[in-house]
């Protein structure tokens, strides 16, 4: 991937580039200098300043989205959590899965989908021949987790849904496949049931989308495997025609 100055100065962690309007001592210390994002010119000091709160979260590359998300306390399942949890894998992904939620097991690891379901899910990759690492970012609906492990409410996955916007921005995956309804919620703002979404393609900001269960409903119901691995295959359909439409684009 070729990335520009600023994503590689994201990716070292020291972004944003700010640029002292006037002389730094001409300022009150707490004036909040102007983000710009063109290079900075010779002589002009150039600071990195931790992301204030007021800095809007889709503007925030992964080092300050992770410090904003690790801090956030924009619902109350930040005061039950040990650890939010953004996601994991590959930063210029092929493939986004996005769950519901850490459970317990993630809250301790920090790593979404490191239980049971976690490994159904390593399994339908590799069935696939991927791997979390390898062109495939896992994220969630919500970054915390739910107590008791419930479905997080509606007005948690809105306070929480600037962080995933943001995540699917930075990473422009070439197919999202959205696993169970807070998923499906969260991104297509969609609440019909998972049987009549299946088998269709959604788009998300010109991505493919595509619905299926979440794995966690896989292990209680086994028999709907079957329908889940038809949905990954239709899946990587609609990653094939996305790549072979944008390699066909007019460079
Ligand atoms: N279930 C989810 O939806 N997400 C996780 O990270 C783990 C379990």
């Amino acid at each position: 991937m070729s990335l520009t100055r600023e994503q590689m100065l994201a990716e070292m962690g020291i972004t944003p580039i700010w640029r002292l309007r006037e002389a730094a001592s001409d300022l009150p210390a707490t004036e909040a200098p102007v983000a710009v994002s063109e290079p900075p010119v010779a002589a002009v000091p150039v600071i990195a300043a931790p992301p204030a709160a007021s800095v809007a979260v889709d503007t925030l590359y992964w080092p300050e989205l992770t410090a904003r998300v690790a801090a956030c306390k924009a619902c109350p399942l930040c005061e039950q959590r040990k650890q939010a949890v953004l996601g994991v894998g590959d930063l210029d992904p092929d493939w986004l899965f996005v769950g519901e939620g850490p459970g317990a097991e993630e809250d301790v690891k920090g790593e979404p989908f490191v239980g049971q379901a976690g490994k159904l899910l390593d399994n339908m990759l590799a069935a696939l021949d991927l791997a979390r690492s390898n062109k495939v970012y896992i994220g969630n609906a919500v970054k915390c987790r739910p107590p008791g492990n419930r479905t997080p409410e509606a007005t948690e996955m809105a306070a929480c849904r600037p962080y995933l916007e943001r995540q699917i921005a930075l990473l422009r995956p070439k197919v999202i496949v959205l696993l169970g309804k807070a998923a499906v919620h969260a991104v297509l703002h969609d609440d019909k049931s998972l049987a009549s979404l299946r088998g269709k393609r959604f788009e998300y900001q010109g991505i493919p989308v595509v619905v299926t269960y979440h794995p966690a409903y896989l292990l209680r119901n086994l028999p709907e495997k079957a329908k889940a691995w038809e949905d990954l295959l239709f899946a990587r359909r609609c990653l094939r025609e996305a790549a072979a439409a944008g390699s066909q684009l007019p460079l």
